[in-house]
């Protein structure tokens, strides 16, 4: 591949843009706003003159609603070999372009699993899609080189490509990505308007389910109207849930015994499914997830504390599987929560007292 055509030049065009210049791809930009283009273009992303016959790949990275319309465009300008899109949701697109009666041969539809909570070039970056999944939806129709071309582009960027079926995929966002950023969201609306001292007692549990729900709503608005059949299907589910586990909560004050125990086994139930459900997600490089045991220490508020830290830890010969920091609301304090293979534990908390940090076990 030698040359390619990015058509919109926001966030996503202008970080593959960035990525495919820099291997040394001819690319050629454009945006229904030109400022937008010139300023990727000024980032190092391409040229916004355009180019002199068909280029090899046309990547249209426009909003989901607009993917069809601007492939039709772009077919009838000719303007490159073979198309792909980047759009976070795959049916509809794919619905529109096969109603506008696009050439389904030399196109592919595609979706790089990385995005930031801002947009436009501004925010991109060469190393956006760096090690991250880049699903790509081929049917039947679509031709071996219009997916070769996209597999190139993924590799080119640094990704990994993971071929499914658009409807498979749809329904993957909605239970991985599309539900839970509502559930987020819900979760953190109830804290609104609660009493400021309830909200003072926030803990990191409340904190990880809420993390996502400071999202840009406007964003958001336009991934869900394209995926909200299939997240609404998610949430029914949810929704069903919910009112099972309200019954078992309800049951656990009734005065008959066997209620009150038919709601804990309910409960834990939930509660189990929940642990199922999580040790499934994958952990560090794709693998299985593994157990780690966690070596909490008490950090003070100042520079240089969190690096002195990790400093003794490598020293001490372990390494840290995962970090996560518990802010202390009432002092000027933290807790490092280090995720260590259980084997390290024990050497890790004598080497760490031995140096006089404060270790919880
Ligand atoms: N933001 C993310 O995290 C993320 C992640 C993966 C995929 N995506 C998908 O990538 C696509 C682009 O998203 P983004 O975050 O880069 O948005 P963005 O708002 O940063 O960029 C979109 C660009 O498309 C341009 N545009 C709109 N209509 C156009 C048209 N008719 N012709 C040419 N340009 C046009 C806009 O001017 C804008 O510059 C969307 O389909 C989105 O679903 C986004």
């Amino acid at each position: 591949m030698r040359t390619v055509a990015v058509v919109g030049t926001g966030l996503i065009g202008t970080s593959v843009a960035l990525a495919l210049t820099g291997r040394g791809i001819t690319v050629h930009l454009e945006d229904a706003d030109p400022d937008t283009a010139r300023t990727a273009a000024s980032l190092g992303a391409g040229t916004t003159e355009p180019a002199d016959g068909p280029v090899d790949l046309a990547i249209i990275a426009v909003p989901p609603a607009l993917v069809g319309k601007v492939l039709a465009d772009c077919q009838r300008r000719d303007l490159a070999r073979w198309y792909t899109d980047v759009a976070s949701v795959k049916a509809g697109p794919r619905a529109e372009i096969t109603a506008l009666g696009c050439d389904a041969a030399s196109y592919i539809g595609s979706h790089p699993m990385a995005g930031r909570e801002r947009s436009g070039p501004l925010a991109a970056g060469a190393d956006l899609f760096e090690g991250r999944p880049w699903v790509l939806t081929p049917t039947a129709d679509t031709s071996t080189e219009a997916l070769n071309a996209v597999l190139e582009v993924v590799a080119l960027c640094g990704a990994m490509p993971i071929v499914m079926d658009a409807a498979a995929h749809d329904r993957a966002v909605a239970l991985v990505s599309h539900a839970p950023q509502l559930l987020s969201s819900l979760v953190a609306a109830r804290l609104e308007h609660a009493d400021e001292t309830a909200v003072r007692l926030s803990g990191q549990g409340v904190r990880d389910v809420t993390r996502i729900a400071a999202s840009s709503p406007g964003m958001w608005v336009d991934i869900l109207s394209a995926n909200a059949a299939v997240v609404a299907d998610v949430l029914e589910d949810l929704a069903a849930d919910l009112g099972d586990t309200v019954t078992a909560l309800r049951s656990l004050q009734a005065a008959d015994e066997g209620e009150r125990r038919a709601g804990a086994a309910g409960i834990e139930a939930v509660l189990r499914r929940g642990n199922h459900g999580q040790a499934r997600i994958p952990g560090k490089h794709g693998a299985p997830p593994t157990r780690y045991e966690t070596v909490a220490v008490v950090l003070g508020d100042q520079p240089g504390e969190l690096g002195r830290l990790f400093g003794e830890v490598g020293a001490a010969g372990v390494n840290i599987e995962d970090v996560v920091i518990e802010h202390s609301t009432a002092q000027q304090v933290g807790f490092v929560q280090l995720a260590v293979a259980p084997a390290a534990v024990k050497p890790l908390t004598a080497a760490l007292r031995g140096h006089g940090w404060s270790v919880r076990e």
